[in-house]
């Protein structure tokens, strides 16, 4: 049986947005430049302002890229939880537990209608475990690679971009900490994808209380003392140089995305690196995750709403909670262009590969 949420009309989501807990990080770890798994924040990078007029192409031969065609699952996700809830002796009470990138595609749904998505979701022991539907992936970058592309710039150059921007604005260690010579050389670093800092965070969407992980780019400063105090987290982001309203009009439509992104982990500042069509970084900006739809919806041209995807999104997780009280594994799937979710079982016990036995052994012990 397929029990279907319809997103559309999303109007019905407008208006004051249901309350939100403000994102608390109980927990982190972070993933070296071999992509192994260590509990806490080795790879946490410090935002340092990169050199304008930088080709973000250089070093584009020696990126060492982290190969995701294997699936991952939730595995550090559920083997944080597991350290943390080992601490303290209890389970953690989230109803929902996921990537933030997850609940970023959900929470975008009333306004991104192009792509669709396919997750698995199983419910065990009070809450609801979520993750992408990893070979339905695959097949969507497959098809991403075959498109033809209009820039004459090849899209893996173009990707790395992005990456590239990254370890230019970051130091590994706060200013003081890092020689002058890194931080005039960091043009010569080797970009690596590998490496990686995940914030977990206890946060809250309407009556659903959320565990999320997800990567933070770096800190502003420093991490505070006190645990679940508000972090000086740093979203760092490339886009094309704004040169007439049609591109000012993409830009804030692509906003969205950087906003919820920041928004659920609790990242007050996203800082877009500017740069030609060519890929020189012209510009930079700093903008704050909080005024951005707000600044959106005053220009009036971007087409989404923070408070629509907020009320959207705590609709849809309420209704999912009621849908999925028993064993077995789920399949929650949009369609490209749909304008409802379906969630149906598509395995009757058990919790497929969302769970891993490590996890299952430990709560068991609980
Ligand atoms: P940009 O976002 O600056 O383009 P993130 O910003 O989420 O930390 O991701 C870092 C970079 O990874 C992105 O930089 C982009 O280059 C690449 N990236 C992230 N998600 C991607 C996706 N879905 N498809 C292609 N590239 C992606
Ligand atoms: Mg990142
Ligand atoms: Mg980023």
């Amino acid at each position: 049986m397929t029990a279907t949420f319809p997103i559309q009309p999303a109007a019905r989501f407008a208006g004051q947005s249901e309350p939100v807990k403000r994102p608390k990080e109980f927990a982190c770890f972070s993933y070296d430049k071999d992509h192994q798994y260590h509990p806490g924040d080795s790879s946490l990078k410090w935002y340092y302002p990169p050199t304008l007029g930088t080709d973000l192409s250089n070093g584009f031969e020696k990126f060492i890229k982290h190969d995701d065609s294997a699936d991952e699952h939730l595995d550090s996700l559920l083997k944080t939880i597991e350290t943390h809830e080992k601490k303290t002796n209890k389970q953690i009470d989230a109803h929902i537990v996921t990537w933030r990138g997850i609940l970023t595609k959900i929470m975008a749904a009333p306004f991104e209608d192009r792509d669709g998505f396919e997750m698995n979701a199983t419910f065990y022991r009070n809450s609801i475990f979520i993750e992408e539907n990893h070979k339905c992936k695959e097949a969507s970058r497959r098809e991403q690679d075959n498109q033809t592309w209009k820039s004459p710039i090849p899209q893996e150059v173009m990707q790395f971009w992005g990456y590239k921007f990254e370890t230019l604005s970051t130091l590994p260690a706060t200013w003081g900490e890092t020689s002058r010579d890194y931080i005039e050389k960091r043009d010569n670093e080797i970009v690596n994808n590998k490496e990686q800092y995940c914030s977990v965070v206890r946060t809250g969407l309407g009556k659903s209380i959320i565990c999320l992980g997800g990567e933070v780019d770096a800190i502003w400063d420093s991490k505070p003392k006190v645990q679940g105090a508000p972090v000086n987290w740093v979203e760092l982001k490339t886009s094309a140089e704004i040169r007439s309203d049609r591109d000012m009009d993409n830009f804030e439509r692509k906003l969205m995305k950087f906003w919820i992104q920041s928004f659920l982990l609790g990242v007050p500042k996203i800082i877009v690196g500017f740069r030609s069509r060519d890929g020189i970084l012209v510009k930079l900006q700093e903008m704050e995750t909080n005024s951005i739809p707000t600044t959106v919806q005053r220009r009036g041209r971007a087409g989404w709403d923070g408070n629509t995807c907020i009320n959207f999104a705590s609709a849809f997780l309420e209704w999912l909670r009621e849908v999925m009280t028993d064993e077995g594994v789920f399949r929650v799937r949009r369609k490209p262009r749909s304008s409802h979710i379906e969630v149906f079982q598509v395995e009757e016990v058990g919790h497929g590969n969302i769970i891993t036995d490590e996890f299952m052994n430990w709560r068991i012990k609980l």
